[in-house]
């Protein structure tokens, strides 16, 4: 399938997987890339530039296609070294950055000079041309029901896409609740190029994250999230579990009081016991409704090829009958 988000990336299929903590390693990144999608390792699970730097090596060493890097921008006062992580994957010679979480404007010159292709995700249609006028080459927009920070607007895909598709000028995938060729096809149909997926690609051979995680994730269905941190402006979408229901209690008896740091053992550095260790009520994670959809564990390339095999008899036979006047499969 030829979009112009294949051209812009210079991938088989239009599909990215999204930048994910302690997820988002070389492993996964590479599998993708070597199934035709895009790959992302995720900049800031690496300690340091140098262990971002060894990573893209060691990703390099696993794919020869092209791979991304995600820099998602924290709201944090001690902020990361994003000049000495956008140095190491510039000598990297990454050719594609998913930036996330804050306007990346300051950092643009340095990835565009460096002939870097820039796709940044957004929550909402207003974000999603400010990255347009700024110079970011792509977006990918992120629907409510997505996995991790869905903003505070609450607008889902279906709305969400056309929106976008009516205002933007440059090429956008559609991210949160995707799985599927009916979620390829669906958002093709909506304006956007190609799809980001986060919590289906979790659910992969190849992702190097625990078992326990893999399998929470077939077991849960699309009633089984939740969404935390309201009160403070940070909402994130995780999966229901112990730690969840910890912190949504402190919600409910703190209220508008709410701190970070009345929260911090549920949310603070939790991710490597999670995803690497496998405990499961260790903390809150990110977790999309899409888990509804997720029903079994294939490695990234049958799982991108079901997906692209399937989006073609969509389109050709039930969607294509159905101009025929044929009646739908
Ligand atoms: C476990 C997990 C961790 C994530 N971590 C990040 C992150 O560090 N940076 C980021 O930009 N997005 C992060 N995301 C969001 C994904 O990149 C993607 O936008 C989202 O998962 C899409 O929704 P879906 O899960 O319904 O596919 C994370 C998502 C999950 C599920």
């Amino acid at each position: 399938m030829k979009t112009r988000i294949t051209e812009l990336f210079g991938i088989e299929h239009p599909i990215i997987q999204g930048g994910m903590h302690f997820v988002g390693f070389a492993e996964l990144a590479a599998a993708v890339s070597n199934a035709g999608g895009l790959g992302v390792i995720t900049g800031l699970t690496q300690k340091s530039a140098k262990d971002l730097a060894n990573e893209i090596a060691r990703c390099r060493k696993m794919t020869s296609k092209p791979f991304g890097v995600n820099l998602t921008f924290l709201p944090t006062v001690n902020a990361p070294d994003y000049p000495g992580y956008i140095s190491a994957i510039i000598d990297g010679g990454v050719k594609v950055v998913e930036t996330a979480g804050r306007n990346p404007e300051q950092h643009l010159p340095r990835l565009k000079e460096a002939g870097i292709k820039v796709i940044h995700k957004c929550t909402s249609v207003r974000h999603s041309l400010k990255a347009e006028a700024i110079g970011c080459d792509a977006v990918s927009v992120d629907g409510f029901e997505c996995g991790g920070h869905p903003g505070e607007d609450d607008v889902p895909n279906m709305i969400l896409l056309p929106r976008a598709a009516d205002e933007l000028k440059i090429p956008f995938v559609a991210s949160g609740g995707m799985a599927d060729a009916r979620s390829l096809v669906a958002s093709l149909a909506m304006g956007a190029e190609g799809m980001n997926m986060g919590t289906r690609f979790m659910a992969t051979k190849e992702a190097p994250i625990h078992e326990n995680v893999k399998r929470a994730i077939v077991a849960a269905s699309e009633l089984d999230t939740r969404l935390v941190m309201r009160p403070l402006r940070n909402t994130e979408r995780v999966l229901k579990n112990a730690a969840t229901e910890r912190l949504l209690e402190k919600e409910k008896a703190l209220g508008s009081a709410l701190k970070f740091q009345d929260i911090i053992a549920e949310v603070a550095g939790v991710y490597p016991k999670i995803m690497l260790d496998g405990e499961m009520d260790a903390g809150v994670w990110s977790c999309g409704m899409v888990a509804g959809l997720i029903h079994d564990i294939p490695t990234c390339k049958e799982l991108i090829d079901r997906i692209m095999s399937e989006a073609d008899a969509l389109i050709r036979q039930r969607l294509e009958g159905m101009l025929g006047g044929r009646r739908a499969a």
